[in-house]
């Protein structure tokens, strides 16, 4: 199963670096192990592999993931408990991770990560379609360079009806960041 998080890293230096991430679980060590898979280049991949320690933050707060894709990633910290980095001061959950091997590959290399402390914040509320939403427009912002355009319109189009219905403050302002850059992407490929 794939999660979508925000993963937690740092330098040698502490200077936390924070960037949404899907990492991969599964049975039976869902509970001791994970795996990040960072695109190279990627500083999640440069600092994990230099300080080898992550935090892997579940939250709703899906500004979050939208506000980092759009230049916004000073989201509020606090200390993590069991390795020298940082966990979203508002995570639902938060999963303590240190590097254990790293499958090495030219696009996508396997960071293989033990689980050393996990802990609950905050109850989890439901599923919200909205939040949903925003996740899926986030990974197509992501990914703008290498989508046809015509399925970027076509999947917002359809992400956007289940925003109308269902966003709070927070989904709508996430949506809003997002359509933003899209418009700006957008403005660029009419002039060249
Ligand atoms: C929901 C979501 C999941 C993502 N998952 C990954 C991932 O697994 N690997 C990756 O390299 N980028 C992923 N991205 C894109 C990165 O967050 C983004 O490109 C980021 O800047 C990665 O580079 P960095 O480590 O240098 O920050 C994801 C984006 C979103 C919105």
């Amino acid at each position: 199963m794939i999660l979508e998080t925000i993963v937690i890293t740092w330098d040698l230096q502490g200077i936390p670096h924070i960037a949404p991430m899907g990492i991969h679980t599964a049975a039976p060590d869902a509970g001791r192990s994970l795996v990040i898979l960072p695109f190279r280049p990627s500083r999640t991949l440069d600092n994990l592999l230099s300080a080898g320690q992550a935090v892997v933050n579940a939250t709703d707060d899906v500004r979050i993931f939208a506000g980092c894709l759009t230049g916004r990633r000073d989201w509020p910290l606090v200390p993590s408990q069991r390795v020298s980095g940082y966990r979203l001061r508002d995570a639902l959950a938060t999963t303590e991770v240190e590097l254990e091997r790293t499958e090495e590959d030219p696009v996508r290399p396997r960071l293989h990560c033990r689980i050393v402390h996990s802990a609950s914040h905050a109850p989890f509320r439901g599923f919200n379609r909205a939040q949903h939403a925003v996740i899926e427009a986030a990974i197509l912002v992501s990914r703008l360079e290498r989508l046809p355009w015509e399925k970027i319109q076509a999947e917002l189009s359809y992400l956007q009806s289940g925003l109308d219905k269902t966003a709070g403050p927070r989904e709508r302002q996430a949506w809003d960041w997002l359509m933003e850059k899209i418009a700006q992407f957008e403005s660029k490929r009419e002039i060249s």
